[in-house]
């Protein structure tokens, strides 16, 4: 069976082609970086205008790459939600478009879900049940995952998710978007400590985060001043050491509070090196796993929607995707929770 899957949720167009037997025969990716590197954002018009741009080319070119033809696909896969309304509208209307003219179910997948099953595309995969950790531009959250579609909610941020700080914060210091890498290289060249930020919520005693309080002491720190080279990696260092030690502590708390041994690092943060350093040495010293996506698919692309309606369709009894008609009409879901989807039965 050979899916597509495209995702369009915020500024990158992701497409692949996940075969059932064969796994993932060619994916593309065209990221809208430079596009809105002028405003600091994304701007939700010019993200979606791209998007139309694209798409097809770049089906066209893991067509081509897999050898294979539009007829082979026995389903399109995209992201239905969350993100931004516009830009998941022209990844539902393509994905809709072409599963009519061919005859095949079109399948909405929830952005998340596809962040968090990620990692089993890699071998060696973890087992069900797990504890996630979805770290992204829009979400921080920690998941328990008890099999696809499963997913109970144990803790997540009150205000700013750990990618939108990283974000902020790299504006504040005047470093370009997306913040997160821009920070992480900063950081490498300063050193934490030498000024003080908070752990938010570091002893809160639940499973929650608050991000925003971290980002307004970095404005503290660099307001009103004119900060030197050093001075700004100190800031950057200590930042990421502040982020990356709540973010340890909570996944760590997770696994503790569960009785669960095995831990799934997933969304855009997740592409962190020092993040990835804390926690395999944490999980490590205490007999757990860690379990990390590809650095390629750790941020938003097409396989990981592809390989969630993979898994979706072979959880599905009977498989046949032929069973339920294509739609004539569809949404999106700009706001979706991810504990709101229903197990599906293997
Ligand atoms: O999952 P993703 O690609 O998109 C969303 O679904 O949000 O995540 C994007 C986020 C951005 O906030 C970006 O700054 C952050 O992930 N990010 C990182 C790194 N690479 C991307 N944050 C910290 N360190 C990184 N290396
Ligand atoms: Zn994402």
């Amino acid at each position: 069976m050979l899916v597509l899957g495209i995702e369009t949720s915020c500024d990158e167009s992701g497409v692949a082609l996940y075969h059932s037997e064969r796994g993932l025969l060619a994916h593309a990716l065209y990221s809208q970086i430079a596009l809105h590197a002028d405003y600091g954002g994304v701007v939700p018009e010019l993200a979606s205008r791209d998007h139309i741009r694209r798409v097809l080319p770049l089906t066209r070119d893991i067509l081509r790459q897999a050898g294979c033809a539009l007829t082979d696909l026995d389903a399109v896969a995209y992201t239905e939600g969350p993100g931004l309304a516009g830009a998941l509208l022209v990844g539902a209307s393509i994905a809709h478009g072409l599963a009519y003219a061919l005859g095949v179910p079109a399948l909405g997948i929830h952005h998340l879900e596809g962040h968090l099953l990620s990692p089993l595309m890699t071998k060696p995969a973890p087992q069900f049940p797990f504890i996630a950790l979805l770290v992204s531009g829009g979400h921080s959250q920690l998941m328990r995952v008890a099999g696809v579609g499963s997913y109970e909610l144990l803790g997540e941020t009150l205000d700013d998710a750990a990618g939108e700080a990283f974000d902020k914060t790299a504006q504040l210091l005047g470093l370009g978007y997306p913040g997160g890498p821009a920070i992480a290289q900063l950081a490498e060249k300063g050193r934490p400590g030498r000024i003080s930020l908070p752990r938010p919520m570091l002893h809160s005693g639940d499973l929650d985060f608050s991000f925003s309080g971290l980002k307004t002491a970095v404005l503290l720190q660099v307001k009103g001043r004119d900060l030197d080279a050093r001075a700004r990696a100190d800031v950057a260092a200590e930042f990421e050491a502040a982020i990356v030690e709540v973010l340890v502590a909570k996944s760590l708390a997770a696994l503790q509070s569960t009785d669960l041994k095995q831990l799934v690092v997933a969304g855009g943060v997740g592409a962190n090196q020092k993040l990835r350093t804390r926690l395999t040495k944490a999980t490590t010293a205490r007999g757990l796993q860690v379990f990390y996506p590809a650095l390629e698919f750790c941020t938003d692309n097409g396989a990981m929607i592809a390989y969630a309606a993979m898994l979706r369709m072979q959880h599905t009894s009977p498989l046949s995707p032929h069973a339920s008609p294509p739609k004539r009409s569809f949404g999106v879901r700009p706001r979706w929770e991810l504990s709101a989807l229903q197990p599906v039965s293997a």
